[in-house]
């Protein structure tokens, strides 16, 4: 007879409901989806352009204010294809702060990451160092708004129109984003959001390429279907990036309310600011002048001295309460194992300062006040429980 342990399965469950969660990704209603699935089903046809995927791609064209949207299966790919129909040579300027696939996307294109520090205050690609940064064979800056804050665009536009380089953004946080009043997504060549399970508008895996130029776009559509035009004779050297129908019916329902859940995210964020500001050590990403971020995340930076514990020392505690936090983006992109033998000389502090002291609080559109309450009064105890000597115990 199977021996079932009624005990741990119990403790399993308490400590699961118990636990705090880093995320949660807010689908919308089975039922909602059903109806659009079902005709789906009905329909019988695996032909990727459904009523459903140009239907999501213009809403989000209208949603943004940006003529030309091509969606996709992930963000991945979205940079990458973005970055294909862009035919950059040379190197690229981005930050080292940022998720691996803001660098892979240059690697897979055979263009070279070229990494600038980030202003330790927004965390974004800081424009002066850009500027300095800009080489004969720079061709382009790849900037990304960290944690849903804008860059200041106006400067990297700036930057760009001087040397003549292409500007795209990975906006794969930024989705409801502004900058000067302007949505996110119609700025620069090209911008390239994610629809991941753990971003603003989850689908399960997808996203999106927008941009105001029709001849990218239609680069772009070809490029996500293998190069082919209909015709079978590739023109261009592509892959299957597309979105599936199902994730497209989800993002179509996910930008009903999206408005709506933006607006209680962002009170939300506001609540676990109020309750943090009052612990001493921890600083918060500035949000860039006439800009508002979605806060994608919530990031802390931990000064040691002054909270009484390293940010490794608070991960692990919380991590042993079952609250569950990120340590974003760490390591930097330039000290990976795949790329360090050819970014070992590279003097980028601030990166490697805020990398190695941020955290990522526990955060979700329906995350109860009384758990945010829970994630502050728990590090608020940690605050100054050990003298630093403790931290090698
Ligand atoms: C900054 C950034 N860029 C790109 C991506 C890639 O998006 P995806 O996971 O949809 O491929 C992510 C994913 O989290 C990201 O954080």
């Amino acid at each position: 007879r199977q021996h079932i342990d009624y005990k741990s399965m119990k403790s399993a469950r308490v400590i699961k409901e118990k636990s705090i969660p880093f995320i949660k990704p807010f689908y919308p209603k089975p039922q909602a989806l059903c109806k659009n699935f079902r005709a789906y089903f009905k329909e019988g046809t695996y032909n990727e352009q459904t009523n459903a995927i140009l239907e999501f791609e213009e809403r989000l064209s209208k949603f943004l204010g940006v003529k030309y949207c091509v969606s996709v299966c992930n963000g991945t790919l979205g940079l990458i294809i973005a970055l294909r129909v862009l035919d950059l040579k040379g190197n690229v300027i981005l930050p080292s702060f940022s998720f691996s696939a803001t660098a892979h996307a240059l690697t897979w294109n055979g263009i070279r990451p070229n990494f600038v520090d980030i202003d330790p205050k927004t965390f974004n690609l800081e424009p002066k160092k850009v500027k300095k940064a800009v080489n004969s064979r720079t061709t382009a800056i790849l900037a990304a708004h960290m944690f849903g804050n804008p860059c200041q665009i106006e400067q990297l536009q700036d930057i760009a129109k001087q040397y003549n380089l292409k500007l795209i953004f990975d906006s794969a946080h930024a989705l409801g984003s502004t900058y000067k009043n302007k949505l996110i997504g119609r700025f620069g060549d090209l911008e390239v959001f994610s629809f991941h399970a753990t971003k603003l508008l989850p689908v399960g895996e997808g996203g999106a390429v927008v941009t105001n130029s029709k001849k990218l776009y239609e680069k772009l559509k070809y490029v996500r279907t293998q190069g082919n035009r209909g015709d079978g004779n590739c023109i261009i050297v592509g892959l299957n990036a597309k979105i599936s129908p199902y994730g497209a019916m989800i993002g179509l329902e996910g930008l009903k309310n999206f408005k709506v859940k933006l607006s209680g995210r962002i009170k939300l964020a506001q609540y676990y600011f109020d309750l943090l500001k009052k612990i001493p050590g921890i600083h918060f990403q500035e949000i860039t002048e006439c800009a508002e971020s979605n806060f994608q995340y919530i990031p802390i930076v931990i000064n040691k001295k002054q909270f009484g514990c390293s940010r490794d020392r608070l991960f692990d505690i919380l991590k042993r309460k079952h609250i569950y936090t990120r340590k974003y983006f760490h390591p930097p992109i330039h000290k990976f194992r795949c790329y360090k033998h050819i970014f070992n000389k590279e003097n980028l502090k601030n990166t490697e300062d805020i990398s190695n002291n941020i955290l990522c609080l526990p955060f979700y559109d329906n995350i109860k006040k009384s758990t945010i309450e829970t994630v502050c009064s728990n590090i608020k105890k940690l605050a100054n429980r050990f003298t630093l000597s403790d931290e090698h115990i």
